[in-house]
């Protein structure tokens, strides 16, 4: 880890510092040709530090392991905002701000060559799209030398049902084409 994301865990720039348990940093390879980046932790991953390990977390990880080949030891995993937002609400414009510089840090270290950003606070701070995840879900972009683009939440496939995460296993499709011609 560079000098600055070493800091990340004591990270106090927003207000979220004062209601987490700890800071949610990521996890996975150190170089990884995909990174995945959700939205912010919630209660299972405040209490066990890694991202995405709760049941919407269980339900993306056997999704990319089926339809792109890859297991979560393969790919680097984060969120746009490190830290819980109190009873898991969304992020505000100014704690996404705040914790945007970390996770430019995190795409500058990790290189990735694809990215996927998950639901529409990820959609919007990655890919800047201003239209909902219904309408840019799927659409490829670049992303300095790396392409990538958004699909739904995990947790909006586990409330919607079999419609959505089918959306999601045609998204993650296009992830592995990605990969396989990035
Ligand atoms: N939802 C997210 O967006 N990120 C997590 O780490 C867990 C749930």
């Amino acid at each position: 880890m560079d000098r600055d994301l070493a800091e990340l865990p004591r990270c106090t720039r927003c207000d979220l510092a004062q209601t987490r348990e700890r800071v949610v940093v990521g996890s996975g390879p150190p170089r990884a040709a995909l990174m995945v980046i959700g939205e912010a932790p919630g209660r299972s991953e405040d209490e066990g530090g890694e991202p995405f390990i709760g049941r919407s977390g269980q339900l993306l990880v056997r999704l990319i392991e089926e339809e792109v080949g890859l297991s979560r030891a393969d790919y680097f995993i984060t969120n746009v905002v490190k830290c819980r937002p109190p009873a898991n609400r969304t992020p505000r414009r100014e704690e996404i701000e705040s914790c945007h510089p970390w996770l430019v840090e995190q795409l500058a270290l990790v290189q990735p060559r694809v990215v996927l950003a998950l639901g529409n606070t990820a959609a919007r701070a990655v890919f800047g799209f201003a239209d909902g995840i219904g309408r840019t879900h799927g659409r490829v972009q670049q992303l300095g030398s790396a392409r990538g683009l958004a699909t739904y939440h995990p947790a909006a496939a586990l409330r919607g049902g079999p419609r959505v995460v089918d959306v999601l296993r045609e998204d993650l499709r296009r992830v592995r084409d990605l990969m396989e011609r990035t």
